[in-house]
């Protein structure tokens, strides 16, 4: 494995988060929970796996200090890394972020990987290559049915990138810029010339394709496994799936006349009581099941509490309650402290599918 310890990584939290709202309205988006670990936290797994320890991460005025707080996690930062927080006022752009942080990031390679992004199989490979290369940058990419919604780039035969631009309303192919890119620090002479896109943000797109307009080197690796963008309600639900199925059943919490199957981790301090739940399922310490089915790709909060209730294909927070439902809850996200009670209603058939702020109450 080549040296690493020149290379620094750059995490990109800053930005509104406008597609996630109401979640969002009380937390930053990298923060929602995936198989009840936030979003960050996988991110910086990946870096630390490829060797990168140095960590620089934007955060906006807005969400900054609950980011700050869950990467120190009471002074705990298991992964050993060493995080530095670049403040950027305002979310103008992801070429944008990396300016705010060039004071940071001074004349090293870095990898800038976008903290709601999901990625299976890490990027050690990734970066491996670019150490090993004389490239300027290296992307990531993979084939998506609506390329209008990301960057897109051209490749020739020889994965070399020769044309990238965002969001195009006719993309010139299907291969869509995942959010994680390794950079020689030349990229910064083209972002201090680049100006705002059509959307009115600086795009790290335009600054890539600026490297090619002055011959750099620009290369890409289509993605092994899978991606996720989680930047709506639907792609936490599927990032939730596809976690939830890689996921190995452990049981340190408590199971009383109860069905348990598949792979389904019940973590400690949480109960099971007579209930049915079939994994994968994640169920964190202290949440208690009770009279209830919970199916397939579940994740239930610490604390949270479901009774008297059927609910599947579901992310419920931290804190939040669930119980005596006339109908399936299927497809939902509930923030923290939610409350969603029946009424003693007569059960339908139809399924609800909800998408709840941080301490909203439903009564049904
Ligand atoms: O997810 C991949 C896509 O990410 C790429 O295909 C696009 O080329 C790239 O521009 C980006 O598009 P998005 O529209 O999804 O970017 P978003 O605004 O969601 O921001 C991505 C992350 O960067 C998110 O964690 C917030 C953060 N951010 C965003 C902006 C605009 C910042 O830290 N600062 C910013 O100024």
């Amino acid at each position: 494995m080549p040296d690493t310890s020149h290379i620094k990584g750059l995490i990109l939290c800053g930005g509104r988060g406008t597609r996630l709202r109401p979640l969002t309205y009380t937390r930053a988006k990298q923060l929602i929970p995936i198989a009840n670990k936030p979003a960050l936290f996988y991110v910086v797994e990946d870096l630390v796996q490829a060797g990168i320890r140095d960590i620089g991460v934007v955060i906006s005025p807005e969400t900054g200090s609950e980011v700050k707080e869950a990467l120190s996690a009471g002074g705990t930062n298991p992964w050993n890394a060493r995080f530095s927080f670049i403040l950027q006022e305002e979310p103008l752009g992801l070429a944008h972020a990396v300016k705010t942080a060039r004071p940071y990031l001074e004349d090293s390679p870095f990898v800038m990987y976008l903290g709601d992004n999901l990625l299976s199989g890490g990027i050690a490979p990734l970066v491996e290559d670019f150490l090993r290369s004389d490239l300027h940058a290296l992307v990531l990419l993979t084939p998506v049915e609506d390329p209008t919604r990301f960057g897109v780039a051209v490749v020739d035969r020889r994965g070399r990138v020769t044309r990238l631009v965002e969001k195009p309303r006719e993309p010139p192919s299907n291969l869509a810029l995942v959010g994680v890119y390794v950079f020689h620090p030349v990229v910064h002479e083209v972002i201090e010339d680049l100006r705002p896109s059509r959307r009115g943000e600086y795009e790290i797109t335009d600054a890539i394709q600026g490297l090619l307009d002055r011959g750099c080197r620009v290369r890409a690796h289509t993605v092994r496994g899978w991606w996720k963008d989680t930047g709506r309600p639907e792609d936490l639900l599927d990032a939730n799936r596809l976690l939830l199925s890689h996921q190995t059943g452990r049981i340190t919490g408590e199971v009383v006349d109860s069905e348990v199957t598949g792979e389904v981790v019940i973590e400690e301090k949480a109960k099971v009581l007579r209930s049915v739940v079939r994994g994968p399922v994640h169920v964190a310490a202290g949440a208690v099941i009770e009279d209830s089915y919970v199916g397939p790709y579940t994740s239930v909060g610490r604390n949270a509490l479901i009774r008297s209730s059927n609910v599947e294909y579901s992310i419920i927070l931290d804190e939040s309650e669930v119980s005596d439902l006339p109908c399936r809850l299927d497809a939902a996200l509930l923030g923290q402290g939610v409350v969603v009670r029946g009424g003693g209603n007569r059960p339908f058939r139809h399924s609800l599918r909800l998408v709840l702020g941080d301490r909203s109450v439903v009564s049904l």
